[in-house]
């Protein structure tokens, strides 16, 4: 959460960083900010509430001249959303930007006295006045004092009034990654803002100090020795990271599923069977562990919830899916017998990332999901498999979610063949009908008139109830979580069967109803639920197969996906889903692509 910039260069500072911003603004967007040195080698400083549009607004004033400076847009942790918090924060000769939380500010402010002077309510200033007080002339030496002062988690970009053109940063936990490239020297806590500038990138390992000037940036170690930056090669370029005609990220990554679900699948088959060779993640792992255990949050958690349903009677060993949030605080029964499968899109979320720690201490193999190379819980892992889905810049997930099951199925598959659960032409089998699902989630965005014409009944409710059993409840969740994300319709999932224990009860005239029916087990099951809010007075809206047999007049409006079998029925009505989202955010004329509330890439806990 929160997105940083900073800049050294020959270049026009001042428009880097707030094209920066803009670029990183789905990491928060309350406030903004920046600083710079002016021609007199003056810090300037402006902050506003709002977004990076107001503050861009507010800048063209100002038409001097920068070539160093650092700029911050805010997702509030510590203290409302007004100017005054906005960051960078200044303490005497100190002017920071932050991306975390300090943990012990409160301690801070009575150890160094802060009270009367601090301006701001934020944790993030108390760590500016910490580090003023630590300052006696040399940058380095003061920012190497100042981190065992710090209990929390940071990324910090760092001007000092004294040292023009120079520009320091340090991390622990919160993401940044830094590139020298032929435009000057950047450091962002995102590779989004980097990309138009340079491909290769590294990631600031944590506790080292980045220095950057215009002519060089130099990695110091925890000695204070200049270090060698291990480079790595982005393999997205800028047209991924916009909207390329599409009126919203979303949509556009609504779109692009088919295509990620190509690159996160193809590269990993070698003769018709799943193949991890070159992701290096050897076929031991699969074979002694004896039992599973999934760890996410939000959506990737959903994934997770799909996978189990898949793999656990495929397996036949136990699959448990937890809250990230929830294990870390847990005494969970892992042992080194257990696989711990993280997903994670940003591989940033704090949950999932202390999740993992927690699973590796207990001496279970870890293997993540992720989509951001490079990212912590990435380079944390024992085993990494990268979904290949390119920057999703929207904050709801879509594309993400789709690449998190492709890659899921595909463990699923490979353990299931090299545990002697599927002979070799199964296996086989299981590939070409996960490939399958391509074409039907094509199908789906083609329909998306469909669901564009059904949320006209939708946005008119603050309330919406989703249904399914087994999987289908599955997606339920992530259907709900959709929706009440970008178009804040409080949305409920509800397993079908459990309706009737209480939730009933909201049920009244022109409720609408979202059932999912893709089961072929359970479907007279959900349809007969159906039938029981239909009795009371609910408008549905029933998701089914091509071939489901029912009776017609049971729905108020009807989606039907191309029949694919039941595990695979996921896909395509996750589109079905996304767009429902979609077209009611746009519906109720909300910001869909930055819902309020809500940043992508969740850095606190
Ligand atoms: C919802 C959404 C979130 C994320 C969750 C985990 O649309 O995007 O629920 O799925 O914050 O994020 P990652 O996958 O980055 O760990």
């Amino acid at each position: 959460m929160c997105g940083i910039i900073g800049y050294s260069g020959p270049l026009n500072a001042k428009k880097i960083l707030l094209e920066g911003l803009s670029q990183l603004e789905y990491r928060g967007y309350d406030s903004a900010g920046i600083a710079y040195f002016d021609t007199d080698s003056n810090i300037r400083l402006v902050k506003k509430t709002g977004k990076v549009a107001n503050l861009k607004e507010y800048c063209s004033q100002f038409k001097d001249n920068a070539h160093c400076g650092i700029g911050h847009t805010r997702w509030a942790t510590h203290g409302d959303v007004t100017d005054q918090n906005a960051h960078p924060h200044q303490a005497g000769k100190v002017t920071l930007i932050h991306n975390g939380i300090i943990e012990n500010y409160r301690a801070l402010t009575d150890s160094y006295h802060l009270e009367g002077t601090l301006k701001s309510q934020t944790d993030s200033e108390v760590a500016a006045w910490v580090l003023d007080s630590l300052y006696e002339g040399n940058p380095m030496e003061a920012i190497r004092r100042l981190l065992p002062c710090l209990e929390g988690s940071y990324s910090f970009c760092i001007l000092f009034k004294d040292h023009p053109g120079e520009l320091y940063a340090v991390r622990s936990v919160s993401p940044l990654v830094a590139a020298y490239t032929r435009s000057g020297a950047l450091i962002a806590s995102d590779l989004t803002a980097l990309i138009p500038y340079t491909r290769r990138y590294f990631v600031v390992p944590e506790g080292q100090i980045v220095k950057l000037t215009p002519y060089q940036i130099t990695l110091y170690d925890k000695n204070q020795v200049p270090a060698q930056p291990e480079y790595l090669e982005v393999n997205w370029n800028i047209d991924s990271a916009m909207k390329n005609g599409f009126p919203h990220f979303m949509l556009k990554e609504i779109y692009e599923q088919p295509e990620a679900l190509r690159n996160t699948i193809l590269p990993r088959m070698s003769r018709g069977l799943p193949d991890f060779t070159d992701d290096q993640i050897p076929d031991s792992v699969f074979e002694t562990c004896n039992k599973v255990h999934v760890i996410a949050c939000g959506t990737a958690m959903h994934a997770g919830m799909v996978a189990r349903a898949l793999m656990e009677p495929l397996l036949r060993i136990p699959v448990t899916v937890s809250i990230a949030s929830e294990f870390r605080y847990e005494e969970p029964l892992i042992d080194g017998d257990a696989l711990v499968i993280v997903i994670s899109q940003s591989g940033e979320t704090i949950d999932t990332l202390a999740a993992m720690r927690l699973a590796k201490s207990y001496g279970s193999k870890t293997l993540a999901i992720v989509n951001v190379k490079g990212s912590t819980i990435a380079r944390e892992s024992d085993y990494t498999l990268y979904t290949h889905a390119g920057p999703e810049i929207a904050v709801a997930s879509t594309k993400a979610y789709s690449v998190q099951l492709a890659a899921l199925y595909l463990i699923g598959c490979r353990m299931a063949y090299v545990r002697g659960r599927y002979s070799s032409q199964e296996a086989c089998d299981f590939l070409s009908k996960l490939l399958d699902v391509i074409p039907a989630m094509e199908t789906m965005i083609g329909r998306k008139e469909e669901e564009k014409a059904l949320v006209t009944h939708l946005i008119q409710h603050s309330d919406a109830f989703f249904i399914g059993r087994g999987r289908d409840y599955a997606f339920s969740l992530e259907g709900a979580l959709k929706l009440k994300e970008i178009s804040y319709i409080h949305a409920e999932a509800y397993a079908a069967g459990e309706l009737k224990h209480g939730t009933i009860a909201l049920i009244t005239d022109q409720s609408p109803v979202i059932a999912i029916a893709t089961q072929e087990h359970v479907f007279s099951k959900v349809i007969s639920n159906v039938r029981e809010v239909k009795a009371r007075g609910a408008f549905v809206i029933l998701l089914t197969k091509q071939s489901a047999v029912m009776d017609e007049s049971l729905a108020d409006f009807h989606i039907r996906i191309p029949d694919v079998e039941d595990v695979f029925t996921v896909f395509p009505i996750a589109v079905i889903l996304q767009l429902i989202a979609y077209y009611a955010s746009l519906g109720k004329n909300l910001d869909v692509d930055q819902p309020r509330n809500l940043a992508k890439s969740v850095t606190v806990e």
